[in-house]
Order: C-alpha cells, then sequence, then structure tokens
C-alpha cells in the first residue's frame, strides 16, 4: 500500500531533519458499522427508534420523568453487547493500521472497535460500557452489569449511563473536528447522516482530500472527491482496500 510520506520539518538554527510518517486515515463511523454484528441501527426500518421511543429513551428529560425505563433500556443494550463480536469491517479497519495512522470517530456506543483491535477510538456519543455520576460529569467509572436506581457514585449521586443523550453536549467534537482538519483520507461507513454536530464533521476535512462513504443505502451521493460505495460494511471496505493497494 502506498500509504507513506515524508515530512520536512524545519527547525530555526539548526539543519532540515526528515521524519518518517503514515498517511492520516479518519474514519467516522455509524450504527450500520455494527450492523453485521446483529446490533440494530436506529434509523432502518425496525430499527432501535421505531421500538423506542427516543425522547423517553434518550433524553435528559426522559431520564428525569423515568429513569428506570432509560436504565433498561441501557442495560438491554449491554447485555447485548456482551453477546456480539466485532465483525470482518471492524477487523479490516484495525488491520489498516499496519499501513496508515488510522483515527476512528465512532457515533457507536459499542466497544466493537476496540475489541477487533483499533487502537485509537474517538467515542463521539459515549460508552455503553461506562457510566458517569449524576452530580459530577467527571466522575466516569467502567460498568458492565446492569445499572439500577440507587447505584450511587463515593458522594451519593444516582449514577447514569456515559451517553450522550439528545439535548446534550458532544464533549468530544472539538477532538473529532481537530482529527478531521489534519487528514489525509477521510471515511464514512454506515451513518446515515441524519444527526448533527457528527453528520457535519465531514466538511472540516482539507478540501480536496478523497473521502469514502460506504453504506447500502447512503444519503449522498458521489460527487466531486466523494466517492459513495452503496455496499454494506464488510463488502464496501474491499473496495476502500483496493482504492488503497492501486493509489
Ligand atoms: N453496513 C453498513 N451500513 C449499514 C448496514 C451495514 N450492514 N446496515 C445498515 N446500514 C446503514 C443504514 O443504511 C443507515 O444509513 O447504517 C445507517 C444507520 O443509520 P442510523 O440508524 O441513523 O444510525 P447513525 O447514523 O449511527 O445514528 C447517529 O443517532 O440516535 C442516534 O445517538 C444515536 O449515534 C446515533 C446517532
Amino acid at each position: 500500500m502506498g500509504g507513506f510520506y515524508f515530512e520536512e520539518f524545519w527547525k530555526p538554527n539548526s539543519i532540515c531533519t526528515f521524519t518518517y510518517m503514515r498517511k492520516r486515515l479518519v474514519v467516522l463511523t455509524g450504527a450500520g458499522m455494527s450492523a453485521e454484528s446483529g446490533l440494530k441501527t436506529f434509523r432502518d426500518e425496525n430499527g432501535l427508534w421505531e421500538g423506542h421511543d427516543v425522547t423517553k429513551v434518550a433524553s435528559p428529560e426522559g431520564f428525569r420523568n423515568n429513569p428506570e425505563l432509560v436504565l433498561d433500556f441501557y442495560n438491554q443494550r449491554r447485555r447485548q453487547l456482551k453477546e456480539t463480536s466485532p465483525n470482518k469491517a471492524h477487523l479490516t479497519l484495525a488491520a489498516l493500521e499496519s499501513d496508515l495512522d488510522v483515527q476512528i470517530i465512532t457515533q457507536n456506543v459499542d466497544n466493537l472497535h476496540e475489541r477487533a483491535g483499533s487502537s485509537h477510538v474517538l467515542h463521539l456519543h459515549g460508552e455503553l460500557t461506562k457510566v458517569r455520576s449524576t452530580g459530577n460529569p467527571n466522575n466516569v467509572k467502567e460498568w458492565t452489569g446492569d445499572l439500577v436506581l440507587g447505584d450511587v457514585c463515593e458522594q451519593g449521586h444516582q449514577l447514569r449511563p456515559h451517553v450522550v443523550w439528545f439535548g446534550e453536549d458532544v464533549p468530544m467534537m472539538f477532538r473529532a473536528v481537530e482529527l478531521c482538519t489534519r487528514a489525509d483520507l477521510l471515511l464514512i461507513i454506515g451513518t446515515s447522516l441524519q444527526v448533527y454536530p457528527a453528520a457535519g464533521l465531514m466538511h472540516y476535512a482539507p478540501e480536496g482530500i478523497p473521502i469514502f462513504y460506504i453504506d447500502p443505502r447512503p444519503n449522498l451521493n458521489s460527487h466531486g472527491n466523494l466517492k459513495v460505495i452503496p455496499k454494506i460494511a464488510s463488502e464496501g471496505i474491499e473496495d476502500f482496500k483496493e482504492y488503497l493497494k492501486n493509489s
């Protein structure tokens, strides 16, 4: 794969030095990335938001009105996650690290990228396997079992899922934007691009860099430097690998 280039650093009062740099591939993933692992997407037919009222299970108001319903929704997701494994597309992305500096920005709260072996994963919408104190958002804990009312932090505040709900800030957005601005290649996989600010990230990529969008029901058409691959993740990623081989 032709994924290497030299970058020159000039330091005042010193000789020029050359550093061996790998191309940076920034990947934005959504629920479709984990569909082949058996996890439901949100907006597809029979998706999670068809069976659940998003305002009731994924908003601060929902948690205030019926915390048990919200905790139960995420307990089900956490239990289901234990039964699933990374799919071929997760594994392929992890393997690309041998040639590229792969930086993943995921909207997914599952941990399948990490379990596939990816080293740099930024969770834009939080993580199912973490909880945090309702009294101190910086008090975040690993959590693999069920979370129930009465599970509290050291200061006695109820714990909540470490997930970004609708209407809440997206604290990792600044880091995600920064990653996109320094991308050499951008790959988008399995997202309907309906939810902001994540859907706007591609606009921070440097002008003209190659952008690929793998999705069987894509919400964009190929144009300019954007190439749409209308396939499921495990198949589309093979086309992307082919591009890397030939470029
Ligand atoms: N491979 C790739 N993509 C797929 C596959 C597959 N096997 N199956 C479905 N898809 C695509 C769908 O065509 C759709 O475009 O995955 C996308 C899933 O879209 P959404 O359900 O809207 O999920 P996502 O874009 O990740 O949602 C963003 O919305 O409610 C929230 O916080 C939640 O992070 C989530 C955010």
